[in-house]
């Protein structure tokens, strides 16, 4: 198959191209490479431009129909969270805007295969059991709300011009299969932590007053390698002109205390600091664990990895990228 990869510079996308690579599909990258890195992906051809920007749609359409492809994995998107909720309306002209242009730019060149990715951000403040796709979604940020109007404008543009369409609801994606690849962004946990580690500070505890059995937050911690391998049966399930609109979990189906990851980390590290307690953050739901057996059952895919292989190899690349001139640990 011949795939455009948005976004496939970065962290998630770059593990993504690797595994099409490795079962023979020919990819091209589509990124501004303003927060991805073309070292991620040696040898794959880039067409750098904003996806947000106005003048994206005609590239991306000649790139399409030059390149022949047959389906779109769409990662390009900007994801702080606390940055959405100071440039919200910055936020959906990225990760709206840019999904808007692409989907013009697919309709045009008669692109009708797809892969989003969405989050387990669309769900907001759902707490308490295992979250199924067709929970309540209320996202509490601008950033889950740029997801839930994606996954929406997907599901219009598979009426309007047959998309056959896979929205992806990724839970806390962490690990990574080499240092290259490695998660640079310092606002998901495992790098937060190990940037505290470094500096010689204790990992911060966001709050241990939560109904959970330790009191402090649940989350599915789910391996970058896993999520990568989703997308390929995903892709794989789509039919051009089919006109249809799947939404699956990602995330393995189990939780794991922020303060029993912690823990590991710092074990994983060897490091003897001591973390500490400090105000709950506004908008932190307690418990976020996936039901994962939707994607399960229609798709065959499941998680592999454990807490071990995505701690074990995040510290591997964190310590490696230390050592290696190029790569920023944190950024
Ligand atoms: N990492 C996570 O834990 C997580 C969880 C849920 C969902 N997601 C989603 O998965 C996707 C990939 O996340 P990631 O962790 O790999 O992020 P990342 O920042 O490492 O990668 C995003 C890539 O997209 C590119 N990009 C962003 N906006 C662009 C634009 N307007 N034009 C062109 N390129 C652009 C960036 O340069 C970067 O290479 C995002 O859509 C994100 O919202 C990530």
């Amino acid at each position: 198959m011949r795939i455009l990869v948005t976004g496939g510079a970065g962290y998630i996308g770059a593990h993504v191209v690797r595994l099409l690579l490795g079962r023979g599909d020919d990819v091209v990258v589509a990124d501004d490479l303003v927060f991805g890195d073309a070292d991620r992906i040696p040898g794959i051809r880039v067409l750098r431009v904003d996806l947000a920007s106005v003048d994206a749609v005609a590239p991306l359409a000649t790139c399409l129909r030059e390149e022949r492809i047959d389906a779109v994995l769409h990662f390009a998107a900007r994801k702080q969270v606390a940055e959405s909720v100071e440039r919200p309306a910055w936020y959906f002209q990225q990760n709206i805007g840019g999904l808007a242009n692409l989907l013009m730019a697919m309709e045009e060149a008669g692109v009708t295969r797809l892969v989003f990715s969405s989050s387990a951000a669309v769900y907001g403040s759902v707490s308490g059991a295992t979250i199924s796709e067709d929970a309540v979604t209320q996202p509490v940020n601008p950033y889950g709300r740029t997801k839930l109007v994606g996954e929406q404008l997907v599901h219009d543009a598979g009426r309007s011009f047959g998309v056959s369409a896979v929205s992806l609801r990724y839970f806390n994606v962490a690990g990574s299969a080499t240092p290259e690849l490695a998660d640079r962004a310092t606002t998901n946990l495992v790098p937060m932590v190990f940037q505290r580690i470094d500096a010689g500070l204790p990992p911060q505890i966001f709050g241990d007053d939560f109904d959970t059995p330790d009191g402090t937050c649940v989350r599915d911690f789910v391996h970058v390698l896993d999520v990568a391998q989703a997308h390929l049966v995903a892709v794989d399930s789509t039919e051009a002109g089919r006109g249809d609109h799947e939404v699956f979990n990602v995330g393995t189906g189990e939780g794991t205390s922020v303060r029993r990851m912690i823990e590991k980390i710092v074990e994983v590290a060897g490091s003897s600091l001591v973390p500490e307690v400090v105000e709950r953050r506004a908008g932190d739901a307690g418990v976020v664990v996936a039901s994962a057996g939707k994607i399960r059952e229609r798709l065959g895919w499941r998680a592999t990895y454990g807490l071990d292989e995505i701690v074990g190899s995040a510290w591997e690349a964190h310590t490696a990228g230390r050592a290696v001139p190029g790569i920023a640990s944190s950024r």
